[in-house]
């Protein structure tokens, strides 16, 4: 198993990296590509960890070098938030800087399973998957936006508000990745129950919890962090699907039915060539079902902005 991160001299790439060294499985491969000239070093200091993983890194405009082979693509290059910035601030940066990623790995590993982590992910993803057409080799159960963050986040919050531990809580969360467009559903979460302002708070509080780290951070960026840890966990779960591994089942931002938006987060049961099974959302509750129909505008418009990009 061969596991690229493109981005991975940034805060959440180094975190990510770190984590894909200790916990890929024996005999796996891990390549690290930035523009950094610092990343072959970031390698060099991975490789030291005492794990069988064998680590490479690669610098410079090309990242074809780390491309060659790669089973899993996961891509976190570009800007991150600044205070008073939100997600879709960082467009016109980070749309380029996807496009000419995807660009490359249409060309040089055209069979991977690709997992978007650069914002606005609900604009970034629909980039991706026309540059992937253009190149003739789109696969919709392939590519992926992770919002792996929303749901760690909403497990988080919900063990601490209910007095639970966090590895007993899986909130499934919909929808897209940037504030409306975020939808925990809450009234699915075994074995806990909320008020309705329970409900209506944590539900702001999942969608700000982005927000709420660009401000600790004062100007230093975005979460990181948590970041490297969710994406660590949504790698991670494919490469398990990939070798086989039963019922691995993750939210994440796909091209679906199209019955709400061409790009949607729900359910999904992980497999060998990447999506198996889109999973139903299940029944709503009135709020959730408010809180989606009141998101479909701004989900739809972010996703023909990245279309308008990138012609199909
Ligand atoms: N999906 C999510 O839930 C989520 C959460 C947090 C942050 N993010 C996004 O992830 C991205 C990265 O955040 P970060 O905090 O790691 O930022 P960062 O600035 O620390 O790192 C970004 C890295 O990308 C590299 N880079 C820039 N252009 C590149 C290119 N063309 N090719 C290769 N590498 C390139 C930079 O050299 C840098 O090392 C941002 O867009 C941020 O908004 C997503």
């Amino acid at each position: 198993m061969k596991v690229a991160v493109l981005g991975a001299a940034g805060g959440i790439g180094q975190a990510l990296a770190l984590l894909l060294k200790t916990q890929l499985p024996a005999g796996s491969a891990l390549s690290l590509y930035d523009i950094s000239p610092v990343t072959p070093g970031v390698a060099v200091d991975l490789s030291h960890i005492s794990t069988a993983v064998k680590v490479e890194g690669f610098s410079g405009e090309d990242a074809t070098p780390a491309l060659k082979g790669a089973n899993i693509v996961l891509i976190s290059a570009g800007v991150a938030r600044k205070p008073g910035m939100d997600r879709a601030d960082l467009f016109n940066v980070n749309a380029g800087i996807v496009r000419n990623l995807i660009d490359q790995v249409a060309q040089t590993a055209p069979d991977t399973l690709i997992g978007i982590i650069t914002n606005p992910v609900n604009t970034t993803v629909a980039i991706a998957a026309n540059v992937l057409k253009k190149h003739g080799v789109y696969d919709k159960n392939r590519l992926f936006g992770v919002t792996t963050l929303d749901i760690i986040r909403a497990n988080t919050f919900v063990a601490e508000l209910k007095g639970k531990q966090p590895e007993e809580i899986e909130v499934p969360v919909i929808g897209g990745h940037s504030g409306v467009t975020i939808l925990p559903l809450l009234s699915q979460v075994a074995g806990v129950s909320f008020s309705d302002d329970e409900v209506a708070s944590l539900t702001k509080r999942i969608q700000n919890a982005g927000t709420e780290v660009v401000e600790a951070k004062a100007g230093g960026g975005s979460a990181t962090l948590s970041m490297g840890q969710a994406a660590a966990r949504f790698g991670l779960s494919l490469v398990h699907a990939m070798q086989g591994e039963a019922n691995v089942v993750e939210c994440a931002y796909v091209e679906g039915d199209g019955e709400h938006a061409r790009f949607f987060s729900q359910p999904l049961l992980l497999g060998k060539n990447g999506v198996a099974e889109r999973r139903p959302v299940g029944t709503l509750s009135a709020f959730e079902q408010q809180a989606l129909d009141g998101m479909l505008e701004t989900l739809r418009k972010d996703i023909v902005q990245g279309e308008a990009f990138v012609k199909g």
